[in-house]
């Protein structure tokens, strides 16, 4: 069996009131607010506490499916590299991909910042030529099949795109024979599944997306983004579902069925449990949430 325990949205926060202007550069005063609000949902406290019950669990990999950041300043990522690190579980055996959060402007995005501070959590078995994504990682019976579909939408709105050049370097890593014969675990930040009105908040090229995995299927798909628990499947090759399992943030304050909280997935041949552990406010402490069956 192969325990696989997933991270998500911690939205770290990290920086100095004295120094914020001079932080944001060119972050708009919308980023402020971002923070200002941000600073009331989600509560550093809650990220600690999660790292100590994460600490107890016996898993062999941790997957962190983005938005490690609010507005993507270095000092909020060295936070995010900081909690890694005090999980004590070598690069080896964590794994980072980007959200929307963590390209919110476009510097971000053509320096290569983020994947520069997390190159250690984004080494590959295999990647399609020279680009950075998708990148595969195969650890044990289990390859997990890292996509980024953060793009810069600063304020404007919180949407994702793959890319048809991605998608394409995807399809062709799907096929590779060290990649089909394993279980494909595929780490998404958007949804592909979530269609919310305005699409402000979408991954825009979701059906491309659904009628690859049609094509060719995938064991599992991993995202965050919604800031809550979800549970689907996708129609895989020949019409089995593919399950599709969202999670909720890592570091969210409110009520229970959103509240701060990881899975892990316990993968074992074809059956997958996952195994959710939420923050529960009147303890002060994790426990079982849920458990369900996501593929027999
Ligand atoms: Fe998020
Ligand atoms: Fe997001």
């Amino acid at each position: 069996m192969f325990r696989l325990a997933q991270v998500t949205d911690p939205h770290f926060q990290c920086f100095h009131l004295a120094s914020l202007r001079q932080l944001l550069g060119k972050r708009s005063l919308g980023a402020i607010n971002l923070l200002v609000m941000r600073w009331r949902k989600h509560r550093m406290g809650l990220l600690r506490a999660l790292l100590d019950d994460l600490r107890g669990r016996t898993f062999d990999h941790l997957a962190l499916t983005g938005d490690l950041c609010n507005v993507a300043l270095e000092s909020e990522w060295q936070a995010a590299l900081r909690w890694i690190a005090a999980t004590g579980l070598p690069p080896e055996r964590v794994t980072v991909i980007p959200g929307n959060h963590d390209a919110y402007v476009p510097e971000v995005i053509e320096s290569g910042i983020f994947e520069r501070l997390f190159a250690a959590y984004q080494t590959a078995e295999l990647r399609a030529g020279t680009a950075t994504y998708p990148f595969v990682r195969l650890r044990g019976e289990v390859a997990l099949v890292c996509v980024s579909t953060a793009v810069p939408t600063g304020d404007l709105g919180a949407w994702g795109r793959l890319g048809a050049e991605q998608l394409a370097r995807l399809e062709s890593l799907l096929g590779a024979p060290e990649v089909k014969a394993r279980r494909r675990v595929l780490l998404i930040h958007h949804p592909p599944l979530v269609n919310r009105l305005g699409e402000d908040r979408n991954l825009r090229d979701r059906a491309a997306l659904q009628a690859l995995l049609a094509r060719a299927g995938v064991e599992l798909v991993l995202h965050g983004h919604d800031h809550r628990d979800f549970f689907k499947t996708l129609p895989g090759p020949g019409g089995s579902p593919i399950p599709v399992v969202g999670l909720g943030s890592a570091s969210y304050a409110g009520g229970p069925d959103q509240r701060s909280r990881y899975n892990i997935y316990e993968i074992d041949g074809a059956a997958i449990t996952a195994v959710t552990y939420a923050h529960d406010a009147r303890t002060g402490k994790f426990a079982e949430y849920r458990r369900r069956t996501v593929s027999a």
